[in-house]
C-alpha cells in the first residue's frame, strides 16, 4: 500500500519533469453520469492549499524525532531561504493556487501520475494490497465453486447501486465524504507502458462490459454474469458455469501468461508490446482488461500450520506465493481480483492506482455479508447462459523468455517476503476508548513503542490520512513520530522516570497523534503540499529547490514504518509489503475488542523481522494498558 503505493511512492517521489498526463483515472463525475452522484460531488469542498509559512514550520517540526541536530540547522537555513519574502517558495505556492482554482483537485491527477503510474517497481507486494478474510467453512472444489457462485452475485448486488447511484454517502468526523473512487474499482485496469502506465475504465463505456474474468490453473475464461434480459446470473447458474470452467481448465496445460503482470513494469511494459503483437493475444487480453472483476479460483494450498493460517493466505493474497504457488493465476493489473482457494482461503488483490484501502473494503463487506444470506429461491432464468470462453494466448518464444523471466524475479521476490498476520485478543478500541483516548493514535504509539525498543531509535512514519472530505481526494501522510512521540518511547522502558510522568507523556503523545490526524484530514498536513510545491516548480520549468534535494528531505521520506488503518465491518486484514528496503508494512484493523494486524518486512534486510516486530507491537499494546490501569487518573 506505495504502499503502498501511495506509501511507496511517498517515498520516492523523484524530480521528475511531468508533462500533461496521457492517460489518467479519469474521474466518473467529470464523464456524463448525471443525478444524485453529480450532485453529491458538487457540493463537497475543493482540496485547499495550505499556507507556505505553515507547512514550512510543521516540516521543520516534523524532522525533529527523525534527523540529527546539525541536520536540522541546515536544513533550517534553505527552508528559510525557501519561504523568503519574493523567494522561489512564494512564487510556487502562488503557481499551486493558480491550479487550484482551475482544478477538481489540484493534486489528484499529479498523485495518481506520480505515486502510481510512474511507480516502475513490480506493483506486487510493491504497491498491491491483499487482503485476508476469515476462512470460509468449505474445504473441497465443490464449496469453492458454491462459495464463488455467492460472491460473483454479491460483487453483482454492489454494482447495482453503483450503477443505480444508490450507494450510501460516507462520512468521515460528521462530514460527507467523496465516492469517486467507487465508481473507479469494477471494470477498470491498469496497462503497462514502457516509461509510465496508465488505468482504463470501461464501467461508462458505450459498450459496458457483462463479463468477469475467471482464473483457474493459469487459464483464463470469459464468463457472462449477466443473461440476454440484463438480469445478472443466479448464484445456481454461476456453479454450473463455473463448474464448466474448472471441468475444462482441469491439467495445467497452458502457458502461465499472468506471471507477467508481476514484473517490474518497465520490463512488462516492453513484454506486453511483444504480447499483444499477435491478435488473438489481444483479443484475450483486452477481454480481461474490460472485465468487471476476476475471480481467481486457486487449486489446493501447500499446507500450512494451523496457527500460520492467516500468514499464509496474506502470502496468497499478496503475490500468491510464486511460480509455483499461485501467482500466475492473476492478472495483478487487475483492478479488484477475488480469491477463492479450494481450502476455504479467501480474500483480495487490488491494483492501487484507482482507489484506496477503505471502498475496497466496504465493497468486499457488503460481498461477505451477501454470502451469508439466505440464499432466494431463484426465479425463472431468461435461457441457458453461454459457455465461458476460454481466453487464448499463442506463445512465441519470445513470449516464453518474457514467461520465465518473470518466474525468477516473482519468486525471488515471494522469497524476499516476510508477512506475519496476528490477532491481538486482549482488548481493541474498546480499552483505548474508556481511557478517552483515540484508539488509532494509541495503536500508532504502540508501534512508535515496538520499533524504538527494537532501533533505540525514532524512524520516519507513515501513516494514510484520508482526504476524502475534498472531491476526488485521496491521501495525505499523517507523520506518526513526533516529538511528542519520542519523548514517550523514551520514556517508558526509562527505570529513573514515575509512572505518572509516562502517562502524562503517553497522553500527550496520544493527543498530539490525533492534532496531526485532524490537520491531515482537513487538508493541512505538509506531505502533500510539499510535493505539489516540487511538482510546480517542474511544471515551471525552474531547478528542483535545494530543500527537496536536502538529505534531510530524503530522510523523512524514508518510511521505515509504512502503516495504514484499514477498518472493516468484517473480521478481516489488509497487507501489504515495506515501501524501503529496511523497513516494515504495517496494517491494522481495529474492532472493539481485538485487533488484527499484518506486519511485513523484507527477509534481505538482517535488521528486519515481521515476526518479532509484530510480537513487540503486542507487547506494547499490552504495557501500555498496564500502566495506564496501574495508574488510574483521579476522578476529581
Ligand atoms: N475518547 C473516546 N473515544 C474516542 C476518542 C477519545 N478521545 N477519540 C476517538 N474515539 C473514538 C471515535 O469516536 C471512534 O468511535 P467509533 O468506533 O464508534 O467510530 C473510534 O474511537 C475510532 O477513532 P480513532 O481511533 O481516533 O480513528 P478514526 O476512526 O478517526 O480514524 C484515520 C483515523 C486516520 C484512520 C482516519 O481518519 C482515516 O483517514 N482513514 C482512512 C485511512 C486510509 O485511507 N487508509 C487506507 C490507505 S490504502
Amino acid at each position: 500500500m506505495l504502499a503502498f503505493c501511495s506509501r511507496a511512492v511517498a517515498a520516492m517521489v523523484r524530480p521528475c519533469v511531468l508533462g500533461r498526463p496521457r492517460h489518467l483515472v479519469k474521474p466518473v463525475w467529470a464523464s456524463r453520469v448525471a443525478g444524485r452522484y453529480l450532485s453529491h460531488q458538487r457540493g463537497l469542498p475543493s482540496l485547499p492549499v495550505p499556507p507556505l509559512q505553515q507547512t514550512c514550520q510543521r516540516y521543520m517540526a516534523a524532522l525533529e524525532p527523525i534527523v540529527e541536530a546539525h541536520e536540522l540547522s541546515r536544513t533550517r537555513r534553505l527552508v528559510e531561504e525557501f519561504q523568503e519574502a519574493g523567494g522561489v517558495g512564494e512564487r510556487l505556492q502562488r503557481g499551486l493556487e493558480r491550479r487550484a482554482r482551475g482544478a477538481d483537485n489540484w493534486l489528484s491527477q499529479w498523485w495518481v501520475q506520480v505515486a502510481y503510474l510512474d511507480f516502475r517497481m513490480p506493483v506486487v507486494v510493491h504497491s498491491s494490497p491483499g487482503l485476508v478474510l476469515p476462512r470460509m467453512d468449505f474445504r473441497d472444489r465443490a464449496g469453492q465453486i458454491r462459495f464463488a457462485s455467492r460472491l460473483i452475485a454479491g460483487v453483482l448486488d454492489f454494482k447495482t447501486m453503483i450503477d443505480n447511484e444508490t450507494l450510501p454517502v460516507e462520512y468521515l468526523g460528521g462530514k460527507p465524504l467523496c465516492m469517486n473512487q467507487y465508481y473507479q474499482v469494477l471494470s477498470s485496469c491498469r496497462i503497462p507502458g514502457l516509461k509510465s502506465d496508465s488505468v482504463v475504465n470501461h464501467a461508462r463505456s458505450s459498450r459496458p462490459p457483462r463479463h468477469i474474468t475467471v482464473a483457474h490453473n493459469c487459464q483464463f475464461f470469459q464468463l457472462d454474469v449477466y443473461s440476454s434480459d440484463g438480469t445478472p446470473l443466479t448464484p445456481d447458474q454461476l456453479c454450473v458455469q463455473l463448474e464448466k470452467i474448472c471441468g475444462a481448465s482441469r491439467e495445467a496445460e497452458a502457458e502461465p501468461v499472468g506471471i507477467l503482470t508481476t514484473q517490474h513494469r518497465d520490463v512488462w511494459g516492453e513484454a506486453y508490446l511483444r504480447l499483444i503483437s499477435d491478435e488473438t493475444n489481444k483479443e484475450s487480453v483486452t477481454a480481461i482488461q474490460r472485465s468487471i472483476f476476476t475471480l481467481c479460483l486457486d487449486g489446493a494450498p501447500r499446507g500450512a500450520a494451523a496457527e500460520l493460517h492467516r500468514s499464509s493466505a496474506a502470502v496468497q493474497m499478496l503475490h500468491g506465493g510464486g511460480s509455483r504457488g499461485h501467482s500466475a493465476n492473476r492478472w495483478f493489473d487487475k483492478t479488484l481480483q477475488f480469491i477463492v482457494g479450494e481450502d476455504g482461503t479467501c480474500g483480495a488483490n487490488y491494483e492501487h492506482a484507482p482507489a484506496e484501502g477503505p471502498p475496497i473494503v466496504a465493497l468486499i463487506d457488503h460481498v461477505v455479508e451477501y454470502t451469508r444470506r439466505k440464499p432466494e429461491t431463484p426465479g425463472s432464468p431468461a435461457g441457458s447462459p453461454p459457455v465461458p470462453r476460454r481466453l487464448r494466448f499463442n506463445v512465441t518464444p519470445e513470449i516464453r523468455r518474457d514467461i520465465q523471466d518473470a518466474k525468477v524475479s516473482m519468486d525471488s521476490l515471494a522469497q524476499d517476503l516476510e508477512v506475519r498476520v496476528e490477532v491481538f485478543g486482549h482488548f481493541g478500541k474498546n480499552v483505548p476508548k474508556a481511557h478517552k483516548m483515540s484508539p488509532d493514535a494509541f495503536i500508532q504509539m504502540a508501534l512508535q513503542l515496538a520499533y524504538y525498543r527494537r532501533f533505540r531509535r525514532c524512524c520516519s512514519t507513515y501513516e494514510s490520512a484520508s482526504l476524502r472530505m475534498f472531491r476526488l481526494g485521496r491521501t495525505d501522510t499523517i507523520r506518526s513520530a513526533s516529538s511528542a512521540s519520542a519523548s514517550f518511547v523514551k520514556a517508558f522502558d526509562d527505570p529513573s522516570k514515575q509512572n505518572q510522568e509516562k502517562v502524562d507523556l503517553m497522553e500527550n503523545a496520544v493527543r498530539a497523534h490525533r492534532a496531526y490526524t485532524n490537520m491531515a484530514v482537513s487538508g493541512q498536513a505538509i506531505d502533500r503540499h510539499l510535493l505539489g510545491l516540487k511538482m510546480q516548480a517542474a511544471e515551471e520549468n525552474l531547478p528542483v529547490p535545494a530543500v527537496f534535494t536536502d538529505p534531510a528531505y530524503a530522510k523523512a521520506l524514508h518510511y521505515r514504518l509504512s502503516t495504514s488503518q484499514v477498518p472493516s465491518k468484517t473480521d478481516c486484514v489488509m497487507c501489504f509489503g515495506p515501501v524501503v528496503p529496511d523497513g516494515y508494512g504495517v496494517c491494522y484493523n481495529p474492532m472493539e475488542d481485538h485487533i488484527n494486524f499484518a506486519v511485513s518486512a523484507f527477509n534481505s534486510c538482517r535488521e528486519t523481522d515481521a515476526a518479532v516486530l509484530a510480537g513487540a507491537v503486542e507487547e506494547a499494546l499490552l504495557d501500555m494498558r498496564r500502566l495506564l490501569d496501574q495508574n488510574p487518573r483521579s476522578k476529581l
